[in-house]
């Protein structure tokens, strides 16, 4: 098995005998494994506090902290508690140094002179070893990585769920007193005009001209109240004058209430997209709208629509500027419903706040066919 670069395994030679070293690291240099090597036991204490090793292999008899003494310090440290130890001894009828070399915590023995093909198979296994465990390590780290977001997802989805709730809600409430305010007391005021253009009819037959148009007057207001209302509840207006239009009313209507300038700057030869990119584009454009005027405390708003390799929206204001806590925040709902928006149809949304400078929100759609995943 040819493990990825990112998990080349490492093997620490210990030896005070420098051409033992040489020779044993000539054994190892076919094993595809990095070689470290140290000369004395303080020196492999220092080399397993650097860098984790696939294994040691490690002289028994070396001046300084002898081989056993090392191992039971390497062993002490948690980064190398469970590092492979294997020592080297010349002294092969002696027993005794081989139960002590496990005693200090080694995994094997080899005895002097070493036979290359034994040492290869050897520490081939513990490096083979060294990489399963890398990759199951990163397979972990993977999985928990992707629970973690599922799990924010959950969260997203949950937040998503509540606000559309009471959106709906806030809707119905809103449709309640449009209506109630609107329609109204314009039906009352018409009902009284036309009230008086019955008795007109009977006492005064030369004021009915003028009565009359009145209720025509009214009769407009309440069809003008109608279109209103409904503009605000669907966007119809994309139905009738496409998303171009309808961005450039949006930006007027907006300029007449809140008293903020709205240029808008739309790319030559725009053609309108589908009806689903057109909505998505339109409601995104009226939240930041909505955003700047609740928010942004701006004086100035510029607004760019391109369709060129995809949909581009970007509205910018010259606000106090949005601070990143903000629109990442999971209680930031409307940033929320964006995201998801802009997600179903593979785009991407970019914010940008300058403190004291201003916000710019800048979101992109693939023109190319990607069904949205959620669509109103
Ligand atoms: N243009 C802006 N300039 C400055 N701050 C902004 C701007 N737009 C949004 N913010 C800040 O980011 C926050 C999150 O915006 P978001 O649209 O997610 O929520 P909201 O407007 O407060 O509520 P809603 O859920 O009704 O949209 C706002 O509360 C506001 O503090
Ligand atoms: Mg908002």
């Amino acid at each position: 098995m040819n493990a990825p670069d990112f998990l080349q395994a490492s093997i620490l030679i210990v030896d005070d005998d420098k051409a033992h070293l040489l020779a044993v690291e000539e054994i190892l240099g076919r094993i595809g494994a990095r070689i470290v090597t140290a000369s004395s036991g303080e020196e492999a204490l220092k080399r397993v506090l650097e860098e984790d090793f696939a294994a040691i292999l490690m002289d028994v008899q070396m001046p300084g902290i002898d081989g056993f003494t090392a191992a039971r310090m390497i062993r002490e440290r948690t980064r190398s508690r469970s590092t492979p130890i294997i020592f080297m001894t010349a002294a092969h009828e002696d027993l005794a140094a081989m139960f002590q070399s496990y005693r200090a915590g080694a995994v094997d023995y080899l005895v002097k002179p070493l036979i290359p093909e034994v040492v290869r198979s050897k520490l081939a296994f513990f490096v083979g070893q060294h990489d399963m465990n890398k990759m199951l390590s990163a397979e972990l780290a993977e999985r928990a990585l992707t629970e973690q977001r599922l799990r924010a997802s959950e969260q997203n989805l949950r937040a998503l769920a509540d606000r559309l709730q009471s959106v709906r809600e806030e809707e119905r409430i809103h449709i309640a007193r449009e209506i109630h305010d609107e329609l109204g007391q314009a039906l009352t005021g018409l009902k009284y005009d036309i009230a008086a253009l019955v008795k007109a009819s009977a006492e005064t037959p030369e004021s009915v001209p003028t009565k009359a148009q009145s209720c025509n007057q009214a009769i407009d207001r309440i069809i003008n109240a109608v279109r209103r209302i409904s503009s605000g509840l669907r966007p119809e207006v994309l139905d009738e004058i496409g998303l171009h239009a309808a961005v450039e009313w949006q930006a007027r209507e907006f300029s007449r209430r809140t008293g903020i300038r709205c240029s808008v700057e739309i790319s030559p030869n725009f053609t309108d997209p589908d009806k689903q990119r057109s909505t998505a584009i339109f409601r995104i454009f009226q939240e930041l709208l909505t955003n700047v005027a609740r928010h942004a405390n701006a004086t100035r708003v510029n607004v760019t629509l391109a369709d060129a390799e995809s949909l581009a929206l970007k509205v910018e204001d010259n606000g106090r500027g949005i601070q990143e806590s903000e629109f990442e925040s999971p209680r930031s709902l409307g940033f929320l419903g964006l995201r998801e928006r802009v997600l179903a149809f593979g785009g991407s949304i970019d914010v940008k706040g300058h403190e004291g400078k201003g916000t710019s929100v800048s979101v992109c759609i693939p023109l190319t066919a990607q069904q949205p995943v959620f669509h109103e």
